[in-house]
């Protein structure tokens, strides 16, 4: 791997902010941001609440002790927001000047692709080099293998559907578990591959519900007792498949949509550890002057990749994993 840090600081002070849907390990990717440029003798400043934080100068100093006692926590110590202002260029221009009003130099943002692409856009205005860091429970971002969260989010979501399994083994039921992803399906396809369930439907693949009803209609003849069926929520919605489902099986169905509890929670000690290895990393660029790269994860190594190429290219999903699925699901 290219070494970006260089060993020298050519900035004063940075900022580091978290944006867009937040995701456990953020706040350990932040702590590594704040204490390797502190460790490295640069200011570091936090925006709070993401772009609208910037906009609206919600803009802090951070000492050591401003990260003490935060590496296990879910959630964001900085606090996030989505803000449509800020995808004006009236906006962008006036996050920047409240930026270099503190006289910051470098931005370190921590998002998913579209708090990425804001800063892809702040970049392309001049004035602040930017690095990215890609941070979101969906693992939808071009380039790397791994997001800050992903895998505590889907730790979390297996974890609900062992216990869905056991109440639908007592009953006999259909569990329909809608899980979140926005239009990616890692997630929905990790956790129902860990968590063993018989179905699993991802925007990417194509499935056949009347196949899968007559199967699941045999297999309950067979003696079944359970069927967990894992849909992702930007495949259909889980209310409208439970639906269609109780209908065609005529088998008694329910459904859980996991929603925003995927999004908290303790962090893995996976999610901690790439966060901070990702919080290094980005400090040590931004600090030697590197701008517009996002820092990721190829094969368990740290790699870095253009902002630009990340934000505008769409992930697809590992056919690894599809591969995987169709054989063990
Ligand atoms: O991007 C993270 C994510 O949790 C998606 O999985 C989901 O579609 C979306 O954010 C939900 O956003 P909000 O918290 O704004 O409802």
């Amino acid at each position: 791997m290219e070494d970006l840090s260089g060993g020298i600081s050519v900035l004063n002070a940075i900022a580091v902010m978290t944006s867009g849907g937040d995701s456990p390990g953020m706040n350990a990717a932040a702590r590594a941001v704040v204490r390797t440029a502190l460790y490295e003798g640069v200011k570091v400043f936090g925006i709070q609440n993401g772009y609208k934080g910037m906009l609206n100068d919600e803009i802090i100093e951070l000492q050591r002790r401003s990260v003490s006692d935060l590496i296990q926590r879910g959630g964001t110590f900085l606090g996030t927001a989505r803000c449509k202002e800020f995808k004006t260029e009236e906006g962008r221009r006036k996050g920047l000047d409240n930026l270099q009003k503190h006289g910051i130099e470098g931005l370190v943002i921590i998002g998913g692709d579209g708090s990425l692409t804001g800063g892809s856009l702040l970049s392309k205005m001049g004035g602040i080099p930017i690095v990215g860091l890609p941070g979101t429970i969906d693992n939808d971002v071009w380039g790397t293998d791994y997001t800050i969260g992903c895998d505590t989010a889907a730790n979390t979501a297996v974890e609900a559907i062992n216990k869905l399994r056991d109440t639908a083994s007592a009953h006999k039921r259909i569990m329909v578990v809608e899980v979140m992803g926005h239009t990616s399906g890692w997630l929905a396809m990790v956790s129902g591959i860990a968590s063993g369930a018989e179905y699993i439907i991802v925007p990417e693949v194509k499935y056949n519900i009347d196949e899968m009803c007559e199967e699941i209609v045999e297999s309950y003849k067979k003696g079944r007792r359970y069927t967990i069926i894992v849909v992702a929520e930007g495949a259909c919605s889980g209310v409208g498949l439970k639906n269609v489902v109780q209908e065609k099986t005529g088998i008694d169905t329910r459904v859980s949509i996991l929603g925003h509890i995927q999004r908290g929670g303790s962090p893995t000690v996976e999610d901690r550890m790439k966060a901070s290895q990702l919080g290094e990393r980005a400090a040590l660029a931004i600090i030697s002057g590197v701008s517009n790269v996002v820092f990721g994860f190829d094969e368990g190594k740290v790699v870095s990749i253009n902002l630009f190429d990340s934000v505008n290219n769409k992930k697809p999903l590992d056919p690894e994993l599809v591969r995987l699925a169709s054989v063990l699901v």
